[in-house]
Formats: C-alpha cells, sequence, structure tokens
C-alpha cells in the first residue's frame, strides 16, 4: 500500500489485458488505462478495429499493443495466451468485457445461442482469467476485473441466457477471491447500467426506451464511459488491497429503485 499523501489508485508500468477492447465498454477501460500509465494489450476478434484503435492510442503518448483471437475458439483462447505475454510480458490487471447479449425470447432461445451466451459471457472470462494467475501468484500481486450487467441481479425482457450468464459472473467473481485472492489476486466486478455501445443499439436507438432506462436511474440518466473511470481505477490500483469478490453496480442507482 502507498504511503499516505502518494497516489492510491497509481497504476503506471502495470500491464493488462483487456478482451472485447474493440469497442465499447472494454475499449472505453482500455483507453482509461492506457491514459493512466497501463500498457495494455487489446483483444478482440476483429484485428483491423484493435489495429486502428491501438494507432490512435499510441498517437496520443502511451503503449498499447493488439492480439486478435475468437475466445469462443478454445485452441485460439490457450494460444492467445503466449501472444499476449509476448507484447509486454505477464499482465498484472486482466479485465474481462467480451461479451454478447443475443436478445431472444426465452421460448425461442436455443442450445446453440444458450452456449454460446453463457460460454462467453461467463465461462471464457474464467478459462481467460486463468491463464495468467500462475504469473500473477508469483508476483503476489494482480486484479480480475470482471464485468458484470444489471441482468446480474434483474431480469429483463429477451435476457434469460444473457441474465443467466452475468448473474453467474457474480458468482464466478467471489469464488475467484476465494480461490486466487490469498496470493495478492483481488477479483472483483462493475456492473454497469446502460452505456451506449454496439451491444445496447436496441436502447439507445429508440429515444422512448432510452429515456425510460434513463428515468429508472436515481441520477436520472444513463452512463458515459468516463463514469466507469473512478471504479475501474479503484479495482485496478492498490486503493483495493482488500477489496476482492465484490461486484460494484455503476448504474446511476437503478438497482437502488
Ligand atoms: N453497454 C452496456 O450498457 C453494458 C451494460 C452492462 C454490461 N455490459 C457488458 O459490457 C461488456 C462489453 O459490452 P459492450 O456494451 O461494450 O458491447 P460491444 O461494444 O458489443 O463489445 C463487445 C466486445 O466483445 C468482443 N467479442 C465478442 N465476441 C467475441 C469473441 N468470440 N471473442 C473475442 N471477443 C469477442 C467484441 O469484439 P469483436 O467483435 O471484435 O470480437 C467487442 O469488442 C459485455 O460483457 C457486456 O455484457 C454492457
Amino acid at each position: 500500500m502507498p504511503e499516505s499523501g502518494t497516489n492510491l489508485f497509481e497504476v503506471s508500468n502495470r500491464i493488462a489485458v483487456v478482451t472485447g477492447s474493440s469497442s465499447g465498454i472494454g475499449l472505453a477501460l482500455s483507453q482509461t488505462l492506457a491514459k493512466a500509465g497501463v500498457k495494455v494489450v487489446l483483444v478482440a476478434r476483429r484485428a483491423e478495429l484493435l489495429e486502428q484503435e491501438a494507432i490512435q492510442i499510441r498517437q496520443q503518448g502511451h503503449t498499447v499493443d493488439w492480439v486478435d483471437a475468437d475466445l469462443l475458439d478454445r485452441s485460439e483462447l490457450a494460444n492467445a495466451c503466449a501472444r499476449i505475454h509476448k507484447c509486454f510480458g505477464a499482465p498484472d490487471i486482466v479485465i474481462n468485457a467480451a461479451g454478447i447479449n443475443l436478445r431472444e425470447p426465452a421460448d425461442e432461445v436455443s442450445w446453440t445461442s444458450w452456449e454460446q451466451t453463457i460460454n462467453l459471457n461467463l465461462s471464457v472470462p474464467f478459462f481467460f482469467s486463468r491463464l495468467f494467475v500462475d504469473a500473477m501468484k508469483r508476483a503476489g500481486w494482480g486484479r480480475i476485473i470482471n464485468i458484470a450487467s444489471l441482468q446480474s441481479y434483474r431480469a429483463f425482457p429477451n435476457g434469460i441466457a444473457y441474465g443467466a450468464s452475468k448473474g453467474g459472473i457474480v458468482q464466478l467473481t467471489r469464488a475467484m477471491a476465494q480461490s486466487w485472492s490469498s496470493s495478492g489476486i483481488m477479483c472483483n466486478a462493475i456492473a454497469p447500467g446502460f452505456f451506449k455501445t454496439a451491444l445496447t443499439a436496441p436502447v439507445f436507438d429508440d429515444p422512448e426506451t432510452s429515456q425510460k432506462m434513463a428515468a429508472m436511474t436515481t441520477v436520472g440518466r444513463n452512463g458515459t464511459m468516463d463514469d466507469l473511470r473512478g471504479p475501474l481505477l479503484f479495482f485496478a490500483s492498490e486503493a483495493s488491497d482488500y477489496v476482492t469478490g465484490q461486484t460494484l453496480f455503476v448504474d446511476g442507482g437503478f438497482t437502488a429503485k
């Protein structure tokens, strides 16, 4: 823990890997970390987008690299580990932001779409994080940050597989803490409210729905990417040295109502 008077939220020179960082929340979290001096490895499927985003972050004077991988493909996931290590060495911060929401009515969900959702949103965060745990144990310090959801706690229409995966993330986060925090690895989750991304286009493309969601918060608006910076830097830094297994709702008070 830094001396009092020094920056508790210092993360510079850490190494982070962020899944789902070709767009949306994963990209915003990567940009925040890079600006704070973290060396960031972006991971997602779309190489062109990753390359473009990396160029932009580098132009701002920050350190970033990228690895393209379909994390639903088990051999690509395993191979990604070595490729990620080659960028800057072993990551000490892992952020699991890759996710999908297929928005299907319960009566129409197929085994295939159920498995795709549960695998990417719940199984991948576990198996991907575990690739980096040995190195974190050796360092005696690490951070795993999962991305949960309002649907970790609330049921929404057409969200049965997504909600089940995000409910699972809250318990996975506790179980990760139980397994690894004695080695200095703090495992927490951020549960965002409504943030404008490709995943929430059906909400934000309809002003009435978007306004309805904003009105469900106590603050009176939907989230902006800046709202995630404080919680991210808290969970990524030594400020959270004694906080683990927790899910922090960053939802403008949506779940308080
Ligand atoms: N937006 C919100 O309001 C909100 C609220 C609560 C929780 N969340 C959660 O936040 C996370 C990010 O979502 P978002 O809103 O930022 O949506 P998004 O912009 O659609 O981002 C999803 C990311 O996941 C990546 N991805 C999808 N399938 C993948 C695969 N098979 N392998 C590797 N990467 C894959 C996508 O990149 P590629 O297509 O390039 O692979 C993309 O970077 C998700 O876990 C979501 O559940 C979002």
